[in-house]
Order: C-alpha cells, then sequence, then structure tokens
C-alpha cells in the first residue's frame, strides 16, 4: 500500500514551510549566522531565535547544560542569556536578509520574554520591527522566575493578559505560547491563550526542573544547582500534552520534545502537532538532523501511503 508521491510541504500561520521541521529554540544560540546554517545547511522548515528580553541578560555561569548519560536526554539552566530585543532584531533582519538571497523558504520564529504583559508586548514591539513571521511568547521557561513568582504558564489569567498586550502591540505578526509541560492545566492555559487571539501554540518546553548530582563533588552539578530537561525522557509527556490540546484547541500545535527520527515525527504529528520543533536532537545527530527526520519521515509516509504530512495530523485520535 505505498504511494509513490510524498510531499512534507506544510502550512503554519500563513508561513509556507518546505517540511515540517522547526529549529527550536535556544539551542543553537541567537546569531544570525547560526540559524541561517540550520536552514541552508540542516535542511530546517523554519528557525527559531533564542528567547529574548528587553535589555541585554547575561544568564547563570557554567555549567549551564549537560548532557544525561544513556538516555539521549540535557538538562539545561542556561539562565535565558540574551543581547536584548534591539541587537535580536537586528539578528533577525540579517538572517531574513541571507534566507532571502539564498532563496530559502524558511521563516523565521522570533522567540521573546518579559518581567510583566507590559514588558512582553515591548519586546514583541522591538521584534515585529524586523518582521518575523511568526513570534513566540516564551511563558513557560522553568529556571527562571516572573513577576509572578512562578512561570506566567501556570496562570491562564496571566497568559490571558500577555497575549491581549502582545496582539495589541504587534497585530500583524501571528502570535504563538510556548506552554509548559510543568502546568497541570496545560489546556486551560492554551484555551485561554485562543481566546484572547493567540494564532498557535507550541508546546512544550523543558520539564523540571530536575537535578544531576555529582557523587564526587557531593554537590550539584549546574550552577543553578536545577535546569529543564529536554530530549528522549521528555517525548512521552510533550506528545501526551500535544495530544490533549488537540482535543480541544482550533488553532495549530508545534510540537515539541524529544524529537530525533522521522517516526518520532510521525508520532507527533499524529498525536495533533503541525509542525515539530527539534532541539536536544541537534546536539546528537548534528545539524542535518532536519534533513535526516524528512528523509526518514518521507520514506516512513512512502512505504505507509501517505502523500501529504497534513493527512496524518491527528490520526491517533479516536474517530468521532
Ligand atoms: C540549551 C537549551 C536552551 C534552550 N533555550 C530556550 C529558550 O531560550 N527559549 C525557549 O522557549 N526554549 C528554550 N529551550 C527549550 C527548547 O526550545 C525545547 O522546547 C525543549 O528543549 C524540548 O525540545 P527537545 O526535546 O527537542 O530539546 C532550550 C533548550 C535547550 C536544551
Amino acid at each position: 500500500m505505498g504511494t509513490k508521491i510524498v510531499k512534507l510541504e506544510t502550512e503554519l500561520c500563513n508561513a509556507r514551510l518546505r517540511n515540517p521541521t522547526i529549529l527550536a529554540s535556544g539551542v543553537l544560540g541567537v546569531s544570525a549566522s547560526v540559524l541561517v546554517r540550520a536552514a541552508r545547511e540542516g535542511g530546517a522548515g523554519a528557525v527559531t531565535t533564542k528567547s529574548c528580553c528587553l535589555q541585554p541578560r547575561r544568564g547563570h555561569s557554567n555549567p549551564v547544560m549537560l548532557p544525561l548519560p544513556r538516555s539521549a536526554s540535557f538538562i539545561n539552566a542556561v539562565g535565558l542569556s540574551n543581547p536584548g530585543a534591539e541587537e535580536e532584531a537586528r539578528e533577525i533582519a540579517a538572517a531574513k536578509r541571507e534566507l532571502d538571497a539564498a532563496r530559502l523558504r524558511a521563516p523565521l520564529i522570533a522567540s521573546f520574554f518579559g518581567a510583566s504583559a507590559a514588558e512582553f508586548a515591548e519586546v514583541a514591539r522591538v521584534l515585529a520591527a524586523a518582521k518575523p513571521s511568526l513570534l513566540e511568547a516564551n511563558v513557560s521557561c522553568p529556571n527562571v522566575e516572573s513577576d509572578l513568582g512562578r512561570p506566567f504558564a501556570f496562570d491562564a489569567r496571566a497568559c490571558t493578559r500577555i497575549v491581549e498586550e502582545v496582539k495589541a502591540a504587534a497585530p500583524r505578526i501571528p502570535l504563538s505560547v510556548k506552554l509548559s509541560p510543568n502546568a497541570p492545566n496545560i489546556v486551560d492555559v492554551a484555551l485561554a491563550c485562543e481566546e484572547a487571539g493567540a494564532d498557535a501554540v507550541t508546546a512544550v518546553n523543558t520539564l523540571g526542573p530536575g537535578m544531576v548530582i555529582s557523587a564526587e563533588a557531593h554537590a550539584p552539578v549546574l550552577s543553578n544547582k536545577v535546569g529543564g530537561v529536554s530530549g528522549a525522557a521528555l517525548k512521552p509527556i510533550a506528545l501526551r500534552c500535544v495530544y490533549s490540546l488537540y482535543e480541544k484547541l482550533e488553532i495549530p500545535i508545534i510540537g515539541t520534545g524529544g524529537i530525533a527520527s522521522g517516526r518520532d515525527a510521525i508520532e507527533m504529528l499524529e498525536a495533533g502537532a503541525s509542525a515539530v520543533g527539534i532541539g536536544t536532537a541537534v546536539y546528537d545527530r548534528g545539524l542535518t538532523v532536519f534533513s535526516l527526520v524528512c528523509e526518514e519521515m518521507a520514506s516512513w509516509m512512502k512505504e505507509n501511503g501517505f502523500g501529504r504530512t497534513s493527512d496524518l495530523v491527528g490520526l491517533a485520535h479516536e474517530k468521532k
């Protein structure tokens, strides 16, 4: 029951992607050149910047990131280091120019955060000037406290205010909200975002926080002591989140968490994602992980008789 032609092109909030793989935020840093490389050499269908805020921010001191042995997973507490919104807007504009010059259709997603709804809106206004294809509001970093004393992603009312203020500040750029797998009420938070005008959600950010201890040093290894867990350990939780979100939401979902192979990506689409974010697997499989995942997806789809990725979205749900 094979099919001859497989098309991986997909659409997300009016942006056309040549394939559904997206470089997840933060994994390769902030510079334009690395985003362009992920699209040009790596084959990513879209690329996301590292989250930035209004003012430059140093982040935590090293060590900020560790592989978790025998698990294809990572733990990190980078502390959202970034050069500030003005500089990031310049990087986005430069990356867009390079992608256009290379005639590469790879939408650019600008990730950002703030300490209040007003700061989220201010950062969005600065970034919108560089005309990214999508804004991604990171309300869910597990290592940094908001002015609520916990991530905004746990609080549907706080997320409503953020979405409303960002949409007022940057009405022309579609907005995705990056959700937390740690929120006990992820679906309620997502519904609040949708109702407030969000155009998509990204599910999910890292899990935790978790901890790694050095038996010999008798101490936690990360300078921040705790960090967010990503990669294979996160995948079943990310799948469950996306599956629950798809049952209730109308807006598209960028499914992120533990995607490292074509089969992982297919499972995430079947859970209900329209596109897949890839982060930790870049460290394991290299920058061309996006092309590899696409090749694996295409051969699975060929064997199993699926011609388009959109035919897979939500397939794991019971037929009504
Ligand atoms: C080193 C590192 C830095 C990250 N920085 C950010 C960030 O700045 N903003 C954000 O929204 N997510 C950030 N993330 C989370 C990823 O974008 C992604 O949601 C998460 O790692 C799960 O995907 P994965 O299992 O494919 O890595 C970071 C993850 C890692 C490993």
